[in-house]
């Protein structure tokens, strides 16, 4: 399979959730944690999130002028729908170019035409998608940002080669239908995939940052 390198970054709970059953908005940890997914942003050719995290968390998919990045990253949403709101933040900010996967595009869109948000349409799966931002656009690393309903699409094509993690041991978020970084735990992925720490770094303030890289197939 053509792909970028992918990496994943996540808060998640003592319990291991990224959210509440409620899917309240991911603010429950530090600005030192924020500005670790900055520097990670810095690393990514391009972002990609899912349509539920882009709204839940209003994301500008943007990085901070301040913070000297070389280019803004190709900001890319996934939807099955194309439900796109023309009006949500990321298509008023300024930043890199933006991508649209829309897999399944719903036959009526009260947001009105895709063509009509000035952003790449791709109407395929997101297997193409991937393989299209390395061949069309040059992606080399991607960072996805979640969440968990991407993530475990990502997890099922055996797309993922580092998971950043902060651990957050001062939020317990419990519920069974609580997402965690592969969605629901209702539904298992068919197999394990292995992973090994390449970075452990506790804070002073009960949050630890974790890196994860994965292994050789034969490890
Ligand atoms: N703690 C953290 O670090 C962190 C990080 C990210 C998100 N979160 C939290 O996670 C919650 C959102 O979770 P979620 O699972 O709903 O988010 P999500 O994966 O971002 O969004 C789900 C939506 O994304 C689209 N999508 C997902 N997989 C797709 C695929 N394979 N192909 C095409 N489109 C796909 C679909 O959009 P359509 O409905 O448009 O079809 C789907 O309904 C929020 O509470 C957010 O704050 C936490």
């Amino acid at each position: 399979m053509t792909r970028p390198t992918i990496l994943i970054n996540f808060a998640i709970s003592a319990d291991g959730k990224i959210s509440t059953v409620n899917r309240n908005p991911s603010q429950f940890t530090s600005a030192h944690d924020h500005k670790r997914l900055l520097e990670i942003r810095k690393q990514a050719d391009a972002l990609l999130v899912g349509r539920g995290t882009l709204e839940a968390d209003n994301m500008s998919m943007t990085i901070p002028a301040d913070m000297q990045p070389r280019r803004q990253p190709l900001r890319c949403i996934a939807s099955r729908s194309g439900k796109f709101d023309s009006e949500h933040k990321v298509f008023r900010t300024p930043g890199g170019a933006l991508h649209l996967l829309v897999t399944e595009p719903a036959e009526v869109n009260e947001f009105g035409p895709l063509e009509a948000l000035g952003a790449a349409i791709h109407l395929c799966s997101l297997e193409d998608f991937l393989r299209i931002l390395v061949i069309e656009h040059g992606v080399k690393t991607l960072l996805c940002e979640g969440g968990g309903t991407l993530v475990r699409s990502l997890a099922s094509l055996e797309a993922i080669d580092e998971v950043h993690l902060t651990w957050a041991g001062h939020t317990l978020f419990g519920g069974e239908n609580a997402p965690t970084i592969t969605g629901e735990l209702s539904s298992h992925l068919p197999a394990s995939i292995q992973f090994e720490l390449t970075h452990f770094e506790p804070l002073e303030n009960g949050e630890c940052f974790l890196s994860y890289r994965k292994a050789p197939p034969d490890s």
